[in-house]
């Protein structure tokens, strides 16, 4: 389905459009269902995040590029003690797994390091490794779309992912290289120090929340992470393949708002 064309000179979103970007989120029937249970306040929110929810990724920025390594020398601080740029060159020569020989490149992670919100994901595939940035292929657009109906910029936030290599074949990560990346994604959150937490699908929910429930049941309760508020919800990549888990996806982020208001 291709977007209605966007006619709107000013705030109001035309009706086709509103409808169009409510269902591609999969809330078609936002009016009748949720009138009474969500605020005007939120509607306003969707509506205002929606005008520019079609599905495109912000430009990759180059400073968030993490290039394929140059080796240095200088001796490494401990992973507990680092700054920003001394974890990401750790990150970058890291050979604890066997994931370092066949990578091309690591996704460390990208967005604003001040955020309230972090999203962590799984591990790169093929196009975050090429492109370097975590969440650039197809999930990835839908991500960008989800924030945006909780009007959030992908500048606004900072996503990574439990594993920074790519594992080979699209495979989840295996209990090696979860334990050697923990430290690297612990200390992110250190340094973050985010408001909330967004688990994305069950082995980034799992592994954080070091619970083997399946995520249909760990998404829709309250948990945290050292402290922090969590939530985990449905991978995108999964939401593409059934849409129809969208409404719940939509319900995880609606409590992700309200706990980043609160
Ligand atoms: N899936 C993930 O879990 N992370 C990415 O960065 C991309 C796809």
């Amino acid at each position: 389905m291709s977007a209605p064309q966007d006619k709107a000179d000013g705030c109001e979103l035309p009706e086709e459009l509103r409808r169009y970007y409510l269902d591609a989120m999969g809330v078609q029937v936002w009016d009748e269902l949720y009138s009474h249970a969500v605020s005007t306040a939120e509607t306003q929110v969707v509506e205002a995040a929606v005008v520019e929810t079609a599905v495109t990724e912000a430009p990759v920025q180059e400073e968030n590029i993490v290039h394929a390594e140059a080796v240095d020398s200088t001796p490494m601080p401990d992973v507990l003690s680092s700054s920003w740029p001394e974890l990401q060159s750790m990150v970058q020569q890291c050979s604890q797994c066997d994931l370092h020989s066949s990578r091309t490149q690591v996704v460390f992670g990208a967005g604003n390091q001040n955020a309230r919100l972090l999203l962590v994901g799984e591990a790169p595939k093929q196009d975050e490794e090429e492109q370097g940035m975590p969440f650039v292929g197809e999930a990835g657009d839908l991500l960008t779309a989800m924030l945006k109906a909780i009007d959030l910029q992908r500048e606004d936030v900072y996503i990574t992912n439990i594993v920074k290599c790519r594992p080979a074949e699209n495979r989840h990560p295996q209990p090696a290289e979860l334990d050697a990346c923990h430290q690297y994604l612990h200390r992110q959150i250190a340094l973050l120090q985010p408001k909330v937490i967004f688990a994305i699908g069950a082995m980034a929910s799992q592994t954080l929340l070091k619970s083997s429930k399946n995520i249909g049941v760990l998404r829709g309760q309250a948990h945290n992470f050292e402290g922090i508020p969590l939530v985990a919800s449905f991978h995108p990549a999964y939401l593409l393949r059934k849409p129809s888990e969208k409404r719940k996806a939509w319900q995880d982020l609606l409590q992700v708002k309200s706990l980043l208001v609160e």
